[in-house]
């Protein structure tokens, strides 16, 4: 079941503001009856008339993307840059679930399905994401503790599920770690580091729930099957 104004907007006969004002001075049917409250929800077989049109909609699609440098995590961008949307071969109206910086690599959803965005957008859903870091510098004993201890990042304790040193070079000044985390703040990888003073000089999200990429490669993409959007589906209940 989804929010009537969503799934109006969604068709894109209107902006979702403008849905609620058609809501509420009376111009949407369902099924027949008029419904001039907002908050209804519907489901995919109920028919939608606006303004006397019947609202056609999308079937959901859902991709998975490993996400290449230099590319932003939106539909559109104001600076011009390219975007990950440009690279799936669809004619629907699909955006990402959550972001990966431009510079950042890795696993990244793009689906039409607002429903499975809000579910997995939402914190207390605890979706686990892990990282691949590099790290501008060797790590510390000290640090690393601290690090697997969690760390309050603007006034909020993150506490990673996982915390794994996978190289600590002291030669070269360099580290790579793996982390798991279950928030989606933005920038939350890098500034979790330079809280302890580390600069992430790359950034590869390798898991996404129980979605991996060891089936694609930066760049790549495919369709989710329905077996996996069902489960993405289940973490829910998890
Ligand atoms: N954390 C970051 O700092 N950047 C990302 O792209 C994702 C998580």
């Amino acid at each position: 079941m989804e929010r009537l104004q969503k799934v109006i907007a969604e068709s894109g006969y209107t902006s979702r503001r403008k849905a609620e004002e058609l809501i509420t001075s009376g111009k949407v049917y369902v099924n027949g009856n008029l419904v001039n409250t907002l908050g209804t929800k519907v489901n995919s077989d109920d028919e939608i008339i606006v303004n006397g049109v019947m609202i056609k909609r999308e079937d959901k699609v859902y991709y998975l993307l490993n996400k290449p440098k230099n590319y932003v995590s939106s539909v559109k961008d104001e600076k011009g840059r390219k975007t990950i949307v440009s690279l799936i071969n669809t004619d629907k109206r699909i955006y990402p679930i959550g972001r990966l910086d431009y510079n950042t690599t890795g696993l990244i959803i793009l689906t039409n399905d607002g429903e499975l965005d809000n579910l997995l957008a939402h914190p207390s859903n605890h979706i686990e994401k892990t990282y691949i870091a590099r790290l501008d510098k060797y790590l510390d004993v000290e640090d690393i503790l601290k690090f697997k201890k969690g760390l309050v990042i603007n006034g909020r304790m993150c506490l990673p599920t996982r915390f794994k040193v996978k190289t600590n070079n002291k030669t070269n000044n360099y580290s790579v770690v793996e982390i798991t985390i279950t928030e989606g703040r933005n920038h939350i990888v890098k500034n979790y580091f330079s809280e302890l003073g580390y600069k992430v000089t790359r950034l590869h999200r390798s898991k996404y729930a129980f979605l991996t990429d060891s089936d694609l490669n930066v760049g790549e993409y495919r369709k989710l099957t329905i077996k996996e959007v069902h489960k993405l589906y289940a973490c829910k209940y998890q």
